[in-house]
C-alpha cells in the first residue's frame, strides 16, 4: 500500500516590492534640507534679523526715555540730624550708636577732660576707610592700612597724614544735639571753637 505524500507547505508571501528605485541616506538628507529651505529661506532669515534689530533698538530708546522721566533717587542719610540730648551720652565713653547710620562717633568728655561733647567723622584720612574703635587699646584703628588715631582723633601710627575730622555740633532749641557732617573741622587748632566742641 502506497502512502499519500503530505501536502507541501505554501511559501511565505513576499513583501511587496517598493515602487520605484530605493533612495540612499544621502538622498534623504538632501530632501530634508530642501523641505527646510522651503520654510526658511535666506530672505526670511534676513527679514527676521532686521525686525529683531529694530525691536531691540526701540526697546533701548524706550528705556532711555523712561530713565529721563524717572529721576535717580538716592537714599543717603541726611547730613544734618539730631542725636538726642547730651546727658544721654556717658562721660568718658566713645559712643558708637550712630556709626552705622551716620558714620560718626559721639564722645562726651569727663569733667576733668573738659566736660564737653564732640563728634568725630568716622572716615580715615588716608584713603577713606572706616576705622574701628578699640576700647581695650583706647584708640581708633583703620583696618585697611593700619593707621591709628588717639581718642581725640589725632593720628599717631600708619600712613594717615592728618587727624580724623570733627563735625559741627550745636544745641537745637529742643535741647538736642544737632550734628552737621558736611561741616567739618580738619585742623586741631579749630577744635576748641564752640561749634566743634559743645560745652554741656
Ligand atoms: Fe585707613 Fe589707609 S585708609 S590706613
Amino acid at each position: 500500500m502506497t502512502e499519500t505524500p503530505a501536502p507541501a507547505t505554501p511559501p511565505a508571501p513576499k513583501p511587496p516590492a517598493p515602487k520605484g528605485p530605493l533612495k540612499s541616506a544621502q538622498q534623504v538628507e538632501v530632501d530634508e534640507s530642501k523641505v527646510w529651505n522651503l520654510w526658511f529661506t535666506r530672505r526670511e532669515f534676513l527679514t527676521l534679523a532686521a525686525w529683531g534689530a529694530f525691536l531691540a533698538g526701540l526697546g533701548g530708546s524706550l528705556m532711555a526715555l523712561l530713565r529721563y522721566f524717572i529721576p535717580n533717587v538716592t537714599y543717603d542719610p541726611p547730613s544734618v540730624f539730631k542725636i538726642g540730648k547730651p546727658e544721654e551720652y556717658m562721660a568718658g565713653v566713645v559712643d558708637e550708636r550712630w556709626k552705622k547710620k551716620h558714620r560718626v562717633w559721639v564722645i562726651r568728655d569727663t569733667p576733668s577732660q573738659g566736660g564737653g561733647l564732640f563728634v568725630i567723622f568716622a572716615r580715615c584720612t588716608h584713603l577713606g576707610c572706616t576705622p574701628n574703635w578699640l576700647e581695650g587699646q583706647n584708640k581708633f584703628k583703620c583696618p585697611c592700612h593700619g593707621s591709628g588715631f588717639r581718642r581725640a582723633g589725632i593720628n599717631f601710627e600708619g600712613p594717615a597724614p592728618r587727624p580724623l575730622e570733627r563735625c559741627k555740633v550745636v544745641l537745637a532749641e529742643d535741647g538736642q544735639v544737632l550734628v552737621d557732617v558736611n561741616n567739618r573741622f580738619k585742623n586741631p587748632k579749630d577744635w576748641t571753637k564752640p561749634e566743634a566742641y559743645l560745652k554741656v
